[in-house]
């Protein structure tokens, strides 16, 4: 297999340790395992006891099972836990297609989503979210890109990096095509649950039928990135064995102490989304605010889930930008190009507690550029 560089990942390990504000990330501020543990009586002393053997290769059941309630019809059997949301797409992907099968991968994306398939010498199509529909889908085009090979459809809805959550219609529309097309969908769900208002949460693809699988994680919505705790959910009992017995080549099982962590946290996960989105929430009017001010410099689709936006610079180069705002300022913000566009859109993250004083910073910088 030939993979390429990871370019949004090669990009933080270049500034994600050395730089003061990091102006877009795309996890939830993180907390100590003190306070996680804080959230549940008796959960520190249960802690210390955690045995440091081998864990049961398909994730703790008592984790599973608080995995499981996320969905509306999923039981603890049906989820396979992973070293971060990153393994299990590798896996999905390893074990779902071979060389020479079309893959549709909504564009822009996350690298890996489409990165992989592609190493395996798969024919991957972009599925592109188009600008000028606020980062819509256009369902026809999904239609027309179908061939006798495709084998799978792959989404990410809340998406990274516009922010743009698929309506109710469309979602449905999806699976229903990729039911009576006999296609796999693979959703990335990694930002569900983040929606601002909770009544426009769509369902989990893997709860409409045995055709999807759905992938979460602690790390984004969440704001536990450092527990390396992901997951996938399907009824699909194929999907599920080969991954399973691919991940025996992996990590094997995941770590002890990060399952237990990860068990206490989903058992308090509305007490993590209400403190991630009212983050989220608050962040978002002081970044309406700048971006109001400097409207002649910054063009601003306000999102409606998660913690990333995609603004778009209106002068000069965005990678430029970036550039000297990070050497001159120390804030970091992430140019399109490292999701190969050239549309001068940068994203923004919208869940750290440190958001205020970096759009200080921000601005004081764009003071003296003006
Ligand atoms: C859409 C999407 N999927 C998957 C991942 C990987 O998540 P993790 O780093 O927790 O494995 C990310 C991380 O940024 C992401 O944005």
């Amino acid at each position: 297999m030939n993979l390429r560089p990871f370019k949004l990942e090669r990009f933080f390990a270049k500034y994600e340790f050395n730089t003061e504000f990091l102006l877009c990330s795309s996890d939830c501020e993180a907390m100590s395992v003190a306070d996680l543990l804080a959230m549940e009586p008796g959960s520190a002393e249960k802690f210390q006891q955690i045995w440091l053997g081998y864990t049961e290769s398909q994730g703790h059941p008592a984790l599973r099972k608080e995995i499981a309630r996320i969905y509306e019809s999923i039981q603890p059997e049906e989820i396979l836990v992973h070293t971060g949301a990153e393994e299990a797409i590798f896996l999905f992907m390893l074990a779902t297609l071979k060389e020479n099968d079309h893959v549709i991968v909504h564009t822009p994306h996350y690298q890996s989503l489409s990165e992989i398939s592609k190493g395996m010498g798969c024919d991957v199509s972009p599925w592109r979210a188009r600008e000028e529909n606020n980062w819509a889908l256009d369902l026809n085009e999904l239609r027309r890109l179908m061939r006798s090979t495709t084998k799978a459809i792959v989404i990410n809805t809340p998406h990274n990096p516009t922010g743009y959550l698929m309506s109710r219609s469309d979602f449905e529309a999806v699976n229903q095509f990729a039911k009576e097309n006999n296609l796999l969908l693979f959703c990335d769900e990694v930002y569900r649950e983040s929606e601002y208002d909770p009544v426009m949460r769509l369902p989990a693809a893997c709860d409409m039928g045995g055709h999807a699988v759905s992938l979460g994680v602690t790390s984004k919505t969440y704001g536990l990135a450092g527990l390396r705790i992901g997951w996938i959910a399907t009824k699909n009992k194929k999907i599920y064995q080969s991954m399973a017995a691919l991940k025996d080549y992996t990590t094997i099982c995941n770590s002890a102490p990060s399952e237990y962590l990860a068990e206490v946290a989903m058992r308090n996960r509305q007490k993590l989304v209400a403190r991630n989105v009212g983050m989220i929430k608050s962040n978002m009017e002081i970044v309406d605010d700048l971006f109001a001010r400097h409207s002649s410099l910054f063009e601003w689709v306000r999102p409606t889930a998660g913690p990333i936006g995609f603004p778009k610079l209106l002068k000069g180069d965005i990678e430029d930008f970036c550039d000297d705002l990070v050497k001159k300022a120390g804030v970091l913000l992430l140019p399109d190009s490292l999701y190969d566009l050239s549309s001068n859109h940068f994203r923004i993250g919208l869940g750290r507690k440190n958001l205020p004083q970096a759009v200080e910073r921000l601005e004081e910088y764009l003071t003296k550029l003006i």
